[in-house]
């Protein structure tokens, strides 16, 4: 049966100097007092920050700033957020930076509307009720939280990642330069490319039935990623390029690629354990731990992995669907590595021990109460098992 779910509310501008629009998207959904969150120093070093505030003080918008998001954000520095917008009577929230100020944004969000302490939300004890407006100005093409329900946060006691996605999460509005990402880290622009891509596989692994159209976007989508990617690689201020990467990173995890709530997921819960604790960056992460995880379950679902072989990697249709799905497997892996991503645990500079391997284990199946993945439900046995796998340096 096909049946799905597809909601996309957030309004996007973009196009280059899009960012000078933001008092004008303010001003439309009716903010009275901002504040801008930010980053590290990207967003202060390439004038982004400046002409973002420049705007604000022309439109006569009051707000504040508070900056210092980590890459994978701190649930400290949500706490501070939240302290901060209550105390200023703060009613919209403005991002400018990449997922991770985007998921601190709407996290502040969640904790100035619902009560209580904020985790126990992301501990699903309790449950969301509203949020605050938030809109962002994106420096980045990876998590796709500008158009995404998700937020995704770690929580330095215990160092826990989990995500929360509710109908209040969506972003009002997100401005898309690609410009803007003219100043990324290769390593970071590739690491975004795998997230978009892994956002696509991770829907199109799925058990339920699906439309060709869907399964053909997907497909189309992640050869646009690969061939763009590689004109990146040498030319990091391709316009075209950056703007095909960018609009991919938004379809990728908006729904058009197939229904989040029925796609598989395993790699990414695999993931937030390893940058929970090894503070890696996702996409890089998603790649060390996807090929151990393919392989894995397989057999599960050998026709999928043979079209994906077939209509992403070209791969001649063979008799046996595996040979032709462990081909493309093969594929994507090469390609990680030509874009400089790791295809296994110890190519991202961590090798773990069996205690580690068990720690990871234990956090990823919640301590035994579920189970991951969706064409393979994986427990603590079959998790132990991938990470076993990916730890080794030639996965
Ligand atoms: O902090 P600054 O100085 O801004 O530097 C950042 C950071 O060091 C830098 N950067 C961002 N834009 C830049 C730039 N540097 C130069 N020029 C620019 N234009 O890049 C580094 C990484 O930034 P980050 O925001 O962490 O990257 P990304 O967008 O990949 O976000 C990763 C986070 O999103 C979560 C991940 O788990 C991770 O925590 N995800 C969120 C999702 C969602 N909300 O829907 C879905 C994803 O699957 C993912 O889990
Ligand atoms: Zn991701």
């Amino acid at each position: 049966m096909i049946h799905f779910t597809y909601h996309a509310p957030t309004k996007i501008v973009f196009g280059k100097n899009s960012e000078l629009q933001c008092a004008q998207l303010l001003q439309e959904f009716d903010a009275h007092k901002v504040l801008i969150h930010y980053g590290g120093s990207s967003a202060l070093r390439s004038g982004l920050l400046h002409r973002v505030c420049q705007c604000l003080q022309d439109a006569e918008i009051p707000y504040i700033t508070l900056g210092g998001v980590q890459p994978n954000p701190r649930l400290s520095k949500v706490n501070e957020g939240i302290a901060l917008v209550k105390e200023e009577a703060i009613d919209f929230i403005l991002a400018v930076g990449g997922g991770s100020v985007i998921d601190s944004a709407k996290a502040i969000a969640y904790g100035c509307v619902n009560d209580g302490d904020l985790w126990d939300y992301f501990d699903k004890k309790k449950e969301i009720t509203g949020a605050l407006p938030v809109g962002c100005v994106a420096t980045m093409a990876a998590a796709g939280s500008e158009m995404s329900n998700s937020c995704v946060i770690t929580n330095e006691n215990g160092w826990f990642k989990k995500g929360l996605s509710t109908e209040f999460g969506y972003c009002r509005f997100a401005i898309i330069n690609p410009e803007l990402t003219y100043t990324l880290p290769a390593y970071q622009t590739m690491s975004g490319c795998t997230d978009i891509l892994m956002h696509t596989l991770e829907r199109y692994f799925t058990k339920e039935d699906t439309l060709d159209l869907v399964d053909q976007i997907a497909c189309t989508l992640m050869r646009d990623v690969i061939k763009h990617a590689r004109i990146l690689l040498k030319d990091p201020k391709d316009y075209q390029s950056r703007s095909e990467i960018f609009w991919a990173s938004e379809l990728s995890h908006n729904g058009i690629t197939g229904d989040r709530s029925l796609g598989d997921w395993a790699c990414h819960q695999l993931e937030h354990e390893l940058s929970a604790v090894f503070d890696v960056a996702h996409g890089a992460g998603l790649a060390a731990v996807w090929g151990s995880w393919a392989r894995y379950v397989i057999d599960q679902a050998p026709e999928r992995f043979a079209q994906l072989a077939h209509f992403v990697f070209d791969i001649d249709e063979l008799p046996d669907k595996k040979e032709m799905g462990l081909k493309g497997i093969k594929a994507m892996e090469t390609f990680f590595q030509e874009i400089g991503m790791p295809t296994s645990i110890p190519q991202l500079g961590i090798t773990l021990n069996d205690s580690q391997i068990d720690e990871l284990a234990e956090k990823c199946c919640h301590f035994h109460k579920r189970t991951i993945g969706g064409i393979q439900k994986l427990d603590y046995t079959d998790i132990k098992a991938i990470y076993s796998l990916a730890n080794q340096s030639e996965a």
